[in-house]
């Protein structure tokens, strides 16, 4: 409660928004309580000059013209009738059904008392004859009437002060949707995106902040080049010794060794793939990390073909049996270096954390979302808790002897993030792990299929293996189906 409090506090929104309400409010209500006094008071004014005008109609009529009495101005409200009562100067007022003791000494003019049990407001007139008229009306009618009407004068005030609050509270809100926006905008960035900011729609109050903030987000992404230019070119500065030490540790091999120092040799060799592993993936990580390369339309099919040619030797040495089932092939709009890291990645581990014997496939479906790709396997899996961080730096789980520099998944997160796909890990069907990759639509089209693999194909029907000289597609019963 305090935490919701303190942000309404700190939101300029609310504060404009509760400060401008605050403002109109107070001002309709003290427009609207002048309104309704003066309007009051003239509706007042107004029903006195009736009584004035009414007690000259009368004075005129009843002793210039008629002899009879005169009448009480007829009214469909009984309670609003206008009383009138006549005198000679020298006599008291001749008595009125409601008006009776009406005091023999009123001045002529207005005058607001109580006649039996109700207040009146009187006109008495008197001519030079000394013939005298007195008009009469009940105050509580007349104060009814006037602040009926005082009431439909400050009515539309009312509903101003209704609405002036919600048009305050949109018309800030619209101000501030340029904000808004840009949070957005920021928020949907990946972190290799440094695009700057546009500033076009943002309020001139707000553009200072926003060109701070784009130069140093531009300072910021000069100094991340920087840094991945650094890597990129000590990984390819220390890849020429390497080679060369690795000539060396050849030509070592071939001359007359000790058995202790062929041993020696050997962990050498060892040490020398690791690191040249680890360059590789160092550079890879460089270039995920960059802004990659122009992106085209790369078949999935043909993707996966060249990362079976690379990963083929060691399923062979293990004796995984690794395949692709799948009938759709997809059209990825990416460029194809990037998918090849990805799904290289993926495969690899894969292969090489599943134990010799083991299984992994490899399916492309077509979903509402867009498309997936799976890679199945049935080795130890990763459990639930690990399944994000193994997409860190150089974080690699315990447990096993395989080698490795632990940024495989680093690279295909930064590879994902750049491209937006969505990249995930989950338990496998087939008992270990499933990795996926989701291409949303605007990433991805479906392409028709070649005619020899329209055909229905099985559960784990059609498996593409790939070898080293020729991957080409099968089917469940081993026979070739396309090249
Ligand atoms: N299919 C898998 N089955 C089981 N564990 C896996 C699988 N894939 C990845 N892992 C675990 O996740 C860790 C991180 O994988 P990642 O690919 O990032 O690095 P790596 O394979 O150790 O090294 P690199 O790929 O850089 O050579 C691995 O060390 C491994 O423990
Ligand atoms: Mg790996």
């Amino acid at each position: 409660m305090d935490g919701s409090q303190n942000i309404l506090r700190r939101s300029l929104q609310f504060r404009l928004s509760v400060w401008l309400s605050l403002a109109t409010v107070i001002l309709a209500i003290v427009a609207g309580v002048f309104s309704f006094f003066s309007a009051f008071d003239e509706a007042i004014e107004l029903q006195d000059d009736q009584l004035r005008q009414v007690a000259s109609l009368v004075h005129r009529q009843y002793f210039a013209n008629s002899p009879a009495a005169p009448e009480d101005v007829p009214t469909s409200d009984p309670e609003s009738r206008i009383i009138v009562l006549t005198a000679q100067a020298t006599e008291g007022w001749k008595p009125q059904a409601e008006a009776r003791d009406l005091p023999a000494n009123l001045r002529d003019g207005l005058h607001t008392l109580m006649i039996g049990d109700a207040r009146w407001r009187l006109f008495v007139l008197t001519r030079d004859n000394n013939q005298r008229v007195a008009v009469g009306q009940q105050t509580a009618v007349r104060d009814e009437n006037a602040q009926n009407s005082a009431l439909r004068t400050v009515a539309p005030l009312l509903l101003l002060v209704l609405i002036l609050p919600l048009l305050a509270a949109s018309t800030v809100r619209t101000m501030l949707r340029p904000l808004r926006n840009m949070a957005a905008d920021f928020e949907k960035r990946s972190e290799q995106d440094w695009k700057e900011i546009r500033t076009d729609s943002v309020p001139s109050e707000v553009q200072p902040l926003v060109l701070a903030i784009r130069h140093l987000l531009s300072r910021a992404a000069e100094s991340m080049r920087a840094q991945r230019r650094f890597l990129a070119d000590a990984a390819h500065e220390l890849r020429s010794p390497l080679t060369a030490l690795s000539l060396q540790a050849e030509r070592l091999g071939g001359a007359d060794l000790s058995a202790e120092a062929r041993i020696r040799l050997t962990t050498l060799r060892r040490g020398i793939a690791r690191t040249r592993a680890l360059l590789d993936q160092l550079l890879a990580l460089a270039r995920a990390q960059g802004e990659g390369g122009e992106a085209q339309h790369v078949s999935l099919t043909h993707v996966f073909r060249r990362v079976l040619e690379d990963v083929l030797p060691l399923a062979e040495g293990k004796e995984i049996d690794i395949g692709l089932v799948t009938q759709d092939d997809i059209s990825v709009r990416a460029n194809e270096v990037d998918l090849l890291l990805v799904l290289k990645n993926l495969i690899e581990n894969a292969v090489r954390y599943t134990p010799a014997q083991g299984r992994v496939d490899i399916a492309v479906a077509l979903v509402p979302d867009g498309a997936v790709v799976y890679v199945d396997d049935n080795g130890p899996g990763i459990p639930p808790d690990d399944r994000v961080r193994v997409f860190d730096p150089f974080y690699r789980r315990l447990g096993h002897d395989e080698v490795g520099s632990g940024l495989g998944l680093s690279i295909v997160k930064a590879i994902a993030e750049r491209i937006g796909i969505d990249v995930s890990l989950d338990a496998s069907p087939a008992g270990g792990l499933r990795a996926m990759v989701v291409f949303p639509k605007a990433v991805f089209h479906p392409v028709a299929m070649p005619p020899t693999r329209a055909r229905p194909s099985e559960v784990l029907g059609n498996r593409l293996i790939g070898s080293q000289q020729q991957p080409f597609i099968q089917d469940s019963d081993g026979q070739p189906l396309s090249k």
